[in-house]
């Protein structure tokens, strides 16, 4: 049951197609943790933002991200879920957490360093700031509970820093909880279908790297069909599969889709062709990716319903941002 202290809260930017990897790494795992503990569900709409996008699109995709959480089994009945920036403590917050934050702290972020690619001096500061606003977002409701993919692992690292420094510098014991994050084992990082040392991604140009939530079956068959993998034939134990990064995010993903384990996986396949294994995951994709997808499709045909939940989600959460901004205000010396 619930445990009193207890809150989840994680986010999804909405910057295009969701895919098996936003899915298998996180937001499974958000609607397992529905049925334990009060949780909080958030499209970044200012995280997406840090790279220029489209004002249009953008609208579309925060509506089609929220459509994911609901088609995923998120019930707003049970949850908050709402987008960022309509409860404005988030960006508040981000300032207080952008004093509190070292440069050196910042300069460590791996994934700043990916996303600006060679020329750092062009990315805007949004994106090299980003970390602290993820930070606030936890923070702002004294969240306990983080559930992310591996990615995300160095930005919860600096979000702990963050409250730990926080609570020092204003002498406000134990005010922010150090959070914990809640990352699957198996899961936690899909890789690329064209190269098993890349993680699926939405950035990636080619579209036979990822399964998205929307694909037809004939889309997830000919992108499962084309899925890289090496010559060798079928892995015989799990030594061998975990120096075989293509077999072994394969057998992963079919692992975690068909709730077996691994061990059983290599033992139903040992012997066979992989293009055996192939079949079965894309069957099995096709029958718990698809329905997914025709129901996000279908939400997306009723904004009017996707406002009304964003609409609560932003009531709810306001109310808890609120009382904890006011407490944060006055550590702070905030008239
Ligand atoms: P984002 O939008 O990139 O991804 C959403 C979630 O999906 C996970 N994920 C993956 N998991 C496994 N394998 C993959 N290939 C894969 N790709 C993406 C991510 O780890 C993430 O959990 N900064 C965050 C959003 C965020 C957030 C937060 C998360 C903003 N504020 C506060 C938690 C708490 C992001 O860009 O996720």
């Amino acid at each position: 049951m619930a445990g009193k202290n207890k809150l989840v809260f994680s986010g999804v930017q909405p910057t295009g197609n969701l895919h098996l990897g936003n899915y298998l790494g996180a937001m499974k795992n958000f609607v397992s943790l529905q049925k334990k503990m009060e949780c909080i569900y958030c499209v970044v709409d200012l995280h997406a933002i840090t790279t220029h996008q489209d004002p249009k699109i953008l609208k579309e995709n925060i509506f089609e991200t929220t459509a994911g959480f609901l088609a995923s089994g998120l019930n707003p009945e049970k949850s908050i879920i709402f987008n960022q920036s309509s409860v404005s403590g988030h960006a508040e917050l981000a300032w207080i957490m952008n004093c509190v934050a070292r440069v050196g702290w910042l300069n460590r972020m791996t994934q700043f360093k990916d996303k600006a690619g060679a020329d750092k001096e062009k990315a805007s500061v949004g994106l090299y700031i980003y970390p602290n606003l993820m930070a606030a977002d936890i923070l702002l409701y004294k969240a306990t509970h983080i559930p992310v993919g591996a990615d995300q692992k160095q930005h919860l690292e600096l979000c702990r820093d963050i409250a730990q420094k926080f609570n020092n510098d204003y002498k406000a014991e134990n005010f922010f909880p150090i959070p914990e994050p809640l990352i699957q084992k198996k899961i936690s990082k899909i890789m690329s279908l064209r190269d098993g040392t890349k993680k699926m991604s939405k950035s990636d140009e080619s579209e036979y790297s990822r399964i998205d939530l929307k694909d037809s079956s004939e889309d997830i068959t000919k992108k499962i069909k084309k899925a890289k993998t090496d010559s060798a034939p079928f892995p015989e134990n799990e030594e061998e599969l975990n120096k075989r990064p293509e077999a072994l995010n394969l057998v992963n993903i079919y692992s975690e889709i068909t709730n077996s384990s691994v061990e059983k996986v290599l033992n139903d396949f040992r012997g066979k062709d992989f293009s055996k294994l192939k079949k079965n995951l894309s069957d099995a994709l096709v029958a718990s990716i698809c329905p997914l997808g025709k129901e996000i499709k279908k939400l997306m045909q009723d904004k009017g319903f996707l406002t009304s939940v964003l609409k609560k989600g932003k009531e709810n959460a306001n109310k808890k941002a609120e009382e904890n901004l006011k407490k944060i205000r006055e550590i702070v010396g905030l008239l």
